[in-house]
C-alpha cells in the first residue's frame, strides 16, 4: 500500500514547482490573467541560464511594474480602503527590483536569481492576503458579489 494518498499526491500545489495552477484563481479575471504571467515570468527568470538572464530579468521587472501599477489604480480609482498596505508593498518589491537591475547593469547576476527565489516565495502570500481582498472588491463593485472559484483537480471532502 502506498503510504501516500493519491488524491493528494495529485493536488496541485503553489509550492515546490511554482507553476500556474487553479488554486492561484482569485475569480477577478483581469487580474488572474496579470498572475499568471507573473508566475511565467517568475519561472523563466528561476530558471534561465547566464546567457538568458538579463533579458529575463528585464522582462521580470517590466511586468512587475505594470502588474503593480494596475493593481495600484483599482485601488486608488475605487477608493478600496485598506490600499495603502498593497501599495507600500508593490513599491518595495519595485525597490528591489531597481536595485537587482542596477547590480545587473554592472555584470552582477546572482542577485538576480536570489530575486527569483524571494519573488516565488513571495507571492503565494501576497495574493492570499492582499491580492485576494483586492479580487473580492472588484468583483463585488462589478457583480454585486463575492467571486465564485472553481478550481480544478482539488479533493473535496
Ligand atoms: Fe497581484
Ligand atoms: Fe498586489
Amino acid at each position: 500500500m502506498s503510504r501516500m494518498d493519491p488524491t493528494l499526491s495529485e493536488m496541485p500545489s503553489k509550492g515546490a514547482d511554482f507553476a500556474w495552477n487553479d488554486t492561484f484563481l482569485l475569480g477577478y479575471t483581469p487580474m488572474d490573467t496579470v498572475h499568471e504571467e507573473f508566475v511565467a515570468r517568475a519561472r523563466a527568470l528561476r530558471d534561465a541560464d547566464a546567457a538568458d538572464l538579463p533579458a529575463a530579468l528585464a522582462a521580470m521587472v517590466a511586468h512587475l511594474r505594470e502588474h503593480f501599477a494596475q493593481e495600484d489604480t483599482w485601488m486608488t480609482e475605487t477608493e478600496f480602503p485598506p490600499r495603502q498596505c498593497h501599495i507600500d508593498e508593490h513599491a518595495a518589491v519595485l525597490r528591489s527590483a531597481d536595485e537587482v537591475l542596477g547590480l545587473a547593469g554592472q555584470g552582477q547576476l546572482e542577485p538576480a536569481r536570489g530575486f527569483a527565489e524571494a519573488l516565488v516565495d513571495w507571492f503565494p502570500g501576497h495574493a492570499d492576503y492582499l491580492d485576494a481582498a483586492l479580487a473580492h472588491w472588484m468583483c463585488k463593485r462589478q457583480h454585486g458579489g463575492k467571486p465564485v472559484v472553481v478550481r480544478r483537480g482539488l479533493a473535496l471532502r
